[in-house]
């Protein structure tokens, strides 16, 4: 099968290694001519490190793109700033304590490095005021996967930092990252942080910021797409850019070894096929165990029209919402009735727990409890024929 084509020329390796090289699945943007969309976040976050005693906390799901955003921000501000901007980003770790975290941003910096080496007795907020004020100049600090943290104080602490920082005008900026919870935790127990705490929130990408991601690299790689195709690669990846970055890559790698400029519907299919058999094997596992049984079932059509059904802003729908594409999907009119019992299946750990439920009986809103299972169970209804490419506009 032509599924396995490599590079056959010099020529040709050289442009597959590119296209290797611009989309990135795994990684998060790390420049910002590769960086896509996202005018109303950056403006809201330059505008708050520029502004003393004003600190941010960028929220959203997982692999909406926060990472990548808190990485150009600080290339975007030395590019405005006329003072030399210091900024570094670090990750939170569960084994983290708040001191722990401190010397790991202390090490970033070589002014601060004897703290790392020597920390002082105690670290505490006021002992980091007073570090940064007397050290640093213009400084931003991005604290990632804020999630993480494994101990709850060190978020209260966290909190009491951004306070004195802020009462105190100190040139640094916290820019706080994360998903959603551990974001409304430390706002809801600390109202006193409100005033100085930007929140931003990151939501999916919309259908033209993933048209500018791929168009941007295709012209990198003097390529193009067939309209139906990009379409497609943006409506499977249902606003998270790792899906755009792992379709195109493949789509893209097949269409050069196939000696073809133009992206074509088999460059995507066969792109289809590799993503569901070779990357993300934990989503791989549970969509696995979500639909399998030795006897015939409805399974993975259910969970596909889950897929599929109308959600609102934080990803919910209702049975009725499955309703349609599950009549589309089978060809014939299912009522909720036909998969209530599936739908409720989906939400015990037998089934993998890949959906949950919210709201009272008979009223019932489900969600994927991973948001990046739902491309996936798309992409494996049309590697299994359950559903076309040329149907997938027809659910959109
Ligand atoms: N603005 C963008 N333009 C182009 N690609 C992007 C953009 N934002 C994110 N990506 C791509 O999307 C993927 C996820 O991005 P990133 O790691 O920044 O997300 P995240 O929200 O930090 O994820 P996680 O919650 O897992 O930490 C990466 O492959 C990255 O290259
Ligand atoms: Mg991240």
């Amino acid at each position: 099968m032509d599924q396995n084509l490599t590079p056959s020329s010099p020529e040709q390796m050289q442009r597959y290694l590119k296209a290797a090289q611009i989309f990135t699945p795994s990684a998060p943007i790390d420049s910002q001519e590769l960086f896509a969309g996202r005018p109303e976040q950056i403006s809201q976050v330059v505008s708050a490190v520029a502004q003393k005693g004003q600190h941010v906390i960028l929220y959203g799901e997982r692999g909406v793109g926060k990472t990548s955003l808190a990485n150009v921000i600080s290339q975007i501000m030395r590019g405005y700033s006329e003072q030399k901007v210091f900024s570094t980003i670090v990750n939170c770790d569960v084994i983290d304590d708040f001191t722990s975290l401190w010397q790991k941003i202390f090490r970033e910096f070589d002014s601060l490095r004897e703290y790392a080496d020597n920390p002082p007795e105690e670290i505490t907020p006021e002992s980091i005021r007073y570090i940064l004020q007397r050290n640093l100049g213009k400084t931003i600090i991005v604290i990632d996967e804020l999630d993480r943290i494994g101990r709850p104080d060190a978020t209260e602490l966290l909190a009491d930092t951004i306070k004195t920082l802020s009462d105190h005008l100190v040139d640094t900026t916290l820019i706080l990252v994360g998903v959603a919870d551990s974001v409304n935790e430390l706002i809801a127990e600390h109202a006193s942080i409100e005033r100085s705490l930007v929140q931003v929130q990151m939501p999916r990408m919309s259908r033209n910021e993933l048209y500018e991601l791929l168009d941007k690299r295709l012209n990198l790689l003097a390529m193009t797409v067939q309209d139906l195709v990009r379409e497609n690669i943006a409506l499977l990846s249902q606003g998270l850019p790792s899906y755009t970055h792992l379709l195109a890559l493949h789509s893209s790698q097949k269409a050069i070894t196939r000696n073809s400029d133009c992206i074509e519907k088999s460059d995507l299919d066969n792109a289809i096929r590799m993503a569901v058999n070779k990357a993300y094997q934990s989503i791989a596992n549970t969509y696995h165990q979500a639909i399998s049984s030795s006897r015939k079932t409805i399974y993975a059509q259910v969970l596909l029209a889950c897929a599929l059904a109308k959600k609102d802003n934080l990803g919910f729908f209702t049975p009725p919402d499955v309703a349609k594409p599950m009549s589309l999907i089978m060809n014939k009119k299912y009522q909720t009735t036909g998969f209530a019992r599936n739908l409720n299946d989906f939400c015990e750990e037998k089934r993998g727990s890949v959906l949950c439920k919210k709201g009272i009986e008979r009223h019932y809103r489900f969600r994927f409890v991973n948001p990046m299972m739902q491309p996936y169970v798309i992409m494996q209804g049309l590697a299994k024929d359950i559903i076309q490419q040329e149907d997938l506009k027809n659910f959109s």
